[in-house]
Parts: structure tokens; sequence; C-alpha cells
């Protein structure tokens, strides 16, 4: 009994720091067009207002706790922010580090169950959607799902970016005056669990989706012969083939696949009256939508990326981002790939909702080697970045002149030492090479004296 209260009182309290896990929607119900959530999906879902240290709400997310994903997050769009995934400074978010990874995992998928597991953590409410802390808000585990790598890297992403280009134009042509619902949920696959059997001591605990899907209500302040709906779903698959719908067809498409999974009939409806749902306002979304898809474009990355060996695909991953994990978790904000005092990279990962745990981070590749002998940050390749030589921000945070190569010849500005005097201290506290035998110099990035 003990045991349990201890444990009770731990779920609590780490529920309480990261996200409310509530009867109603009612603290968080602005999210939902009308006020109203989605009718007809799993009714023993957990109902969750999602919010970081204070009582302030982001989105809000119905979460299957015995499937250990989201059925859907309901989340409103802000036009206002950079598309650029998370580079906000300044976060004031202490790690939970005291929390225990086997009551976590009781409750929720862990990082570690998506690792080889072949599937990416899906964010159902996209980073990209929100801004400075609603960003940070959308990393925790109760708002991804496993969606598969090529889907989720290459079609999933590129219809988020035609959704948010075509939705920031539209505001824009209406001088701002909508407001745009949006919910993006998945339908729970019975039959897939992650980790795969034999990966795992812990194995088939995460349920993938057979289908993920965004449902779009664009409500307009004053004029509603100018608020309009759409919806799409795609297979989560490799080449999940999505398509674009009027609201109401979704919800069909919807109730079947859940009449199907839950063995009993259901009724499934988004938004309140479908939220002007209309064939001939649908056929110019399309319109815009296949003008902002570029099908060649997806082509040459689904190669690139299915082409590329698991291996590969980590390490390049890693090397673009100073928050990718080899994993493929996000690290904190706070908590860049780096050494933190150990001899290997690696960062804490998964904010929000009682979780902690971290991760290994590819280490920076050779060729990102600066003037002062450091490596670049993990997210810089050498490069000009607009001025006339190549450099790059170092882990420490300085910006400096790069070398070309970890070679021991490689000088900044693209110079070769000459071939009797490699790369080295040479009795200065700078690295340096003479460049000829005339006695020009450079400085150079690696100590090989
Ligand atoms: C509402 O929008 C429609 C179509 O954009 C336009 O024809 C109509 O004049 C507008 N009505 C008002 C009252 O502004
Ligand atoms: C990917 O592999 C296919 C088949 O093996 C090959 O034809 C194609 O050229 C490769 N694409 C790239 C970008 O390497």
């Amino acid at each position: 009994m003990f045991v349990l209260g201890l444990f009770t009182c731990i779920v609590l309290r780490a529920f309480s720091a990261q996200a409310k896990v509530v009867d109603s929607f009612d603290d968080c119900k602005g999210f939902f067009y009308k006020d109203t959530e989605p009718e007809g999906m799993d009714q023993n879902g957990k109902k969750i207002c999602q919010k970081l240290e204070y009582d302030h709400y982001y989105y809000a997310t119905l979460y299957s706790v015995h499937r250990r994903i989201p059925l859907y997050s309901a989340y409103i769009f802000d036009p206002e922010c950079s598309s650029t995934a998370g580079r906000t400074e300044n976060w004031h978010i202490e790690p939970q580090r005291d929390s225990d990874e086997n009551i976590i995992k009781k409750y929720q998928a862990i990082s570690s169950d998506y690792s080889d597991s072949g599937y990416d953590h899906g964010l159902l409410n996209p980073n990209s959607f929100q801004c400075d802390e609603g960003r940070i808000a959308t990393f925790t585990l109760t708002n991804a799902a496993p969606i598969d790598e090529s889907f989720d890297r290459i079609h999933w992403k590129n219809w988020e970016s035609a959704l948010r280009s075509f939705l920031r134009s539209k505001l824009d042509s209406h001088g701002g005056s909508a407001k745009v619902y949006i919910v993006t949920g998945t339908v729970p696959d019975d039959d897939i669990q992650i980790p795969h059997k034999g990966t795992s001591e812990d194995p088939e605990r995460v349920t993938v989706p057979s289908h993920i899907w965004t449902a779009v209500c664009y409500k307009h302040h004053l004029n509603d012969t100018k608020s309009f709906s759409f919806g799409y779903i795609g297979k989560n698959q490799p080449e999940g083939g999505i398509r674009l719908m009027r609201v109401s067809d979704l919800n069909d498409k919807l109730s079947s696949l859940y009449s199907e999974l839950l063995k009993t009939h259901q009724s499934i409806k988004i938004f309140v009256g479908d939220c002007f749902d209309d064939s001939k306002k649908l056929n110019e979304v399309q319109g815009e939508f296949d003008k902002l898809i570029n099908p060649n474009q997806v082509d040459e990355m689904a190669t690139d990326v299915q082409n590329m060996s698991r291996t590969q695909k980590r390490v390049v991953r890693s090397s673009q981002h100073s928050h990718l994990t080899v994993g493929g978790s996000w690290c904190r904000y706070d908590n860049p790939c780096g050494k933190h005092g150990e001899d290997y990279y690696w960062c804490w990962i998964g904010y929000g909702f009682f979780f902690d745990s971290w991760d290994y981070c590819s280490p920076p590749l050779s060729g990102t080697r600066a003037k002062n002998g450091e490596y670049c940050r993990s997210n810089y390749a050498c490069s000009t970045y607009g001025s006339d030589y190549k450099w790059c921000y170092t882990e420490s945070g300085n910006n400096d002149m790069c070398c070309t190569s970890d070679d021991c010849l490689s000088a900044v500005n693209d110079k070769t030492c000459w071939s009797g005097h490699p790369c080295g201290y040479h009795g200065y506290d700078y690295l340096w090479c003479y460049t000829d035998d005339k006695a020009n110099w450079e400085y150079c990035c690696k100590d090989c004296d």
C-alpha cells in the first residue's frame, strides 16, 4: 500500500508540473472551434490541457494511456512565428532530473521506445506552428506518435509547410481577421506496436497509428463567406499518399476507420457544423496546395532519404541540428548536444510531462574545425553565411574562421599549409602554418606538430 501511495503522489506531482490532466476540457476549450471538442473518438482517452510551469495553456490533447499515443491535439495556428524549428534562446525551465523512469514508463511512451524502430516522434501539434514557449510545449511525448521516418520527413513535413504557407497568405489577405482552429490526430492500429519484438526487453508498448490526419477550420471574424474548412489524411507508411478532402468526408473516413478499430459503430465529428464545409472552396484550397507541394522535389527527397542506410541517415541528421540525437530525439532547448562534462556527446531529451532521459549525439564531423582548434557546433558546417570567408559558430559560442577539412595541411581562407610545415602551434599560442616557402602564413585548425 505504501508503495502505491508514493507512486500516486509522484505521478500526480509530475502531471501538475507539465500538463493538466482534466475531466473536461473546460480550462482549454478555446482551442476548439465553438469551444466544442471533436465527437466520437475514444471516450477513455485522458484529456490534457497542455501547459508548462504556469497556468497558461498552449493546446489540448486527447491521450490514450492504454496505447501510449495521443488521439489528437487541438491547437490554434500562430502566423507570427518563423518556420525554423526552435532557435529560441533563454529557456528557463528546470529539467526534472529526479523523476523515476520506471514510473513514467507505466503511463507514457519514453524516448527509448522509439530508438531503432524506424519511426520518428511525430509531433501532432507541430512546433513550427507555434511561437516561443508554445514551441517548447509541443515537445512532450503526449503530443507525439510514431510516424514512419520517410512519411514524416518527406510527405507529412511537406504538407505541414504547405499548410503553413497557405494559412499565412490567407490570413495576410484577410488582414489577420480570422482564427484558424486545427486538429491533428492519429488512427491507432492495434496490430502494430513499438519497440518491435526482440529489439527491447520491454517490447510492444506504443501503438503505431495506421493513419495521420489534420482538419482545419478557418473562421473569419466578420464575414462567413470567407470562412472555410478542409482536411487531409495519409497512411503512416513510407509512401503514405496524403489526400485533401472536405471535413465532412474526413469525418466519414475517420468514422469508418474507428468503427473498424473499436469494432462498434463510431460517428466522428471534428468541428461543429463542419465549419463552413463547401466543395467549391475545397477546389480553391486544392489549387493552392498543388502549387505549394512540388511533386518533383518530394520525389528527389524521397529517393535521397530511402537510399541512405540507417547509420548514414543518423549522422546526416545529427550533423544538421544541434538539438538532434543519434536516436532521432530532440534535445531540450536549453541543452543542445555537447560533451557536458563527459567524454562523448549527448544531451537531455524529452521535454515535458514527467519524463527524463538522455541520448547520444553524433560528434562533430570532420571538416568542421575552426581557427582555434575547436569544433564547429554540430549544426554549423563551415560556410560563408553571407561573408567572404568560411566560418562557423564553435562550441564555446565564438564565431571563427574555418578550415575546410580536418587535414593537417588545411588552413583558413581555403589556404593549404606548405607541405613541409603542417598545422601546429610552432611556438605561438595559436595554431598556424606557413603556406609557402616565402614565410607567408595563415591560421589553421588542428595541432599536428
Ligand atoms: C463577404 O465576402 C464576400 C466574398 O469575399 C463579398 O462578396 C461580400 O461583399 C462580403 N460581405 C461583406 C458584408 O463584407
Ligand atoms: C537511389 O537508388 C536508386 C536504385 O538503387 C538509383 O537508381 C538512384 O540513382 C539512387 N538515387 C540517389 C539520389 O542516389
